[in-house]
């Protein structure tokens, strides 16, 4: 069948989704599959019916593509697509419900407070100290985060986040490390440690720069890769996550674990983690591509 690779759109992310499109449709024309590119800021989805397209990749990065718009889209269309249904992606779009389900669910997550016009900014401060994270809660990439070091900088913060989402949180740090768990068809791949040059793992580190040091594997004990694989999988089956995406979290000192966020499109950039995890599974980046069309719902 033919197969539509949804890439670029109107988010914050475009840039990211135009890179990860690209390679995932080099990948499947690579691989035989008789691939197009399909950007939704360009053609209206109707085209999807007209062009006869009956499978999509979806490699959307943020707002619509993966908060769960286009999905419902792709459904009332009955055309199968990659990735999470609609209400996974909702919720892993929105950082702060995501939190709220894994607190509810029992799972190890950093603490952290909702920030509004009215929050007692200072008592915030104090409660969760310095530094501390700000993010708005539906963005992606790290667009919009600040790391909060010096007292009195966090209502600054919450202005630039507030810019992109009235929903915005501030996040305890926990300095063991940052890493990542991609989950494809059901099953944790290796977890991947990232250690970027700059102060966190921001945009520039993310997609350009060469000097972040990714750890695959990533040097944890083997009971803790196990028991990191195990809690990843358990945030993505309580979301309700479906064929394949990447579950972000941090270590403290001690040995624990602290889920972070999920990616239910995750990148796929020459950058990126999931095939990274990938390959150390044995799977190159063409093998994960038809994996997880493969995967491909309604
Ligand atoms: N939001 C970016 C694309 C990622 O998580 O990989
Ligand atoms: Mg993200």
């Amino acid at each position: 069948g033919k197969v539509a690779v949804m890439m670029g759109g109107s988010s914050a992310e475009r840039e990211v989704s135009l890179m990860s499109g690209s390679g995932v449709l080099a990948a499947l024309l690579s691989q035989g599959v008789d691939a197009h590119p399909f950007d939704p800021a360009e053609k209206p989805l109707e085209h999807l019916k007209s062009e006869g397209f009956d499978r999509v990749f979806n490699i959307l990065h943020g707002p619509f593509g993966e908060d769960g718009t286009l999905q419902g889209a792709l459904e009332t269309l009955g055309i199968p697509y990659t990735g999470c249904g609609v209400m996974a992606s909702a919720i892993c779009m929105d950082k702060w419900r995501t939190k709220l389900l894994w607190k509810g669910a029992g799972l190890p997550i950093p603490d952290f407070e909702l920030l509004t016009d009215n929050s007692d900014f200072d008592a915030i401060e104090a409660k969760l100290g310095l530094p501390l994270f700000v993010k708005p809660s539906t963005e992606g990439s790290s667009i919009g985060v600040t790391k909060v070091k010096n007292p009195g900088e966090l209502k600054a913060a919450y202005e630039e986040a507030r810019k992109f989402d009235p929903i915005v949180i501030a996040e305890r740090f926990i300095g063991g490390g940052e890493y990542t768990c991609a989950i494809v068809d059901d099953k944790a791949y290796p977890t991947i440690k990232i250690e970027p040059a700059t102060e966190y793992y921001d945009y520039q580190a993310k997609y350009f720069r060469d000097d972040t040091v990714y750890r695959c594997p990533s040097g944890l004990t083997p009971e803790v890769e196990q028991r990191a694989r195990e809690l990843c999988l358990a945030a993505f089956r309580v979301l309700g996550c479906a064929g394949w995406s990447r579950v972000d979290f941090l270590m403290d000192e001690e040995g624990g674990i602290y889920l972070l966020e999920v990616n239910t499109n995750p990148g796929m950039t020459s950058h990126s983690l999931v095939p990274m995890a990938a390959r150390a599974e044995g799977l190159s980046y063409e093998d994960l591509c038809v994996k997880v069309l493969a995967a491909a719902h309604v």
